[in-house]
């Protein structure tokens, strides 16, 4: 096989999206899981919060906070082995916030590959100056 057949093998699955930004790829560990053996909740809320800075931070070039999480939904629980894809657009840019809708895609089944959108989420994001006060994102 040539370099680009081997590489065409481990490419992601077509069911995952194309027109949105991957912002982040993670793996969950046994570590991360609740008592029921699914992924903790909140572990995940701190992922979706990770990968959603990723365009903020971009856009305002340096340092945000996060001032809202103003949606957030677990469609699907998440399981050990599951390969998670965080995606992100951006819905708003104001003055000095930004808005970002993060959705998670679940990677599964590796022998049959299955996937799952196991979340949504809607945040904003602050730029902040080195006091932490808003600052207004340049255009
Ligand atoms: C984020 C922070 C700097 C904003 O300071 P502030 O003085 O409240 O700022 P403002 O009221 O001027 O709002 C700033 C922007 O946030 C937006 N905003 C404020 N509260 C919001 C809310 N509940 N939902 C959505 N947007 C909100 C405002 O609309 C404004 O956006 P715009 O400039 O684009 O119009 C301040 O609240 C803070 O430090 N919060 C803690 C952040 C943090 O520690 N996050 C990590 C989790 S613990």
């Amino acid at each position: 096989m040539t370099h680009a057949e081997l590489q065409a093998t481990a490419q992601a699955p077509a069911s995952l999206p194309s027109d949105k930004e991957l912002v982040m790829r993670v793996l969950p560990m046994p570590a991360d899981s609740n008592a029921n053996g699914d992924i903790f909740g909140g572990w995940i809320m701190a992922q979706v919060d990770l990968a959603g800075s990723v365009l903020p931070v971009r856009i305002a070039k340096g340092r945000v906070t996060t001032v809202a999480v103003n949606q957030f939904v677990f469609k699907q629980p998440v399981s050990i082995g599951d390969l998670l894809s965080f995606y992100a657009t951006v819905e708003r840019v104001g003055n000095t916030s930004i808005t970002v809708r993060v959705e998670v895609y679940a990677e599964r089944n590796p022998a049959d590959v299955q996937v799952v959108k196991v979340t949504e989420a809607n945040l904003t994001y602050v730029a902040i100056d080195r006091e932490g006060k808003p600052r207004q994102i340049p255009r």
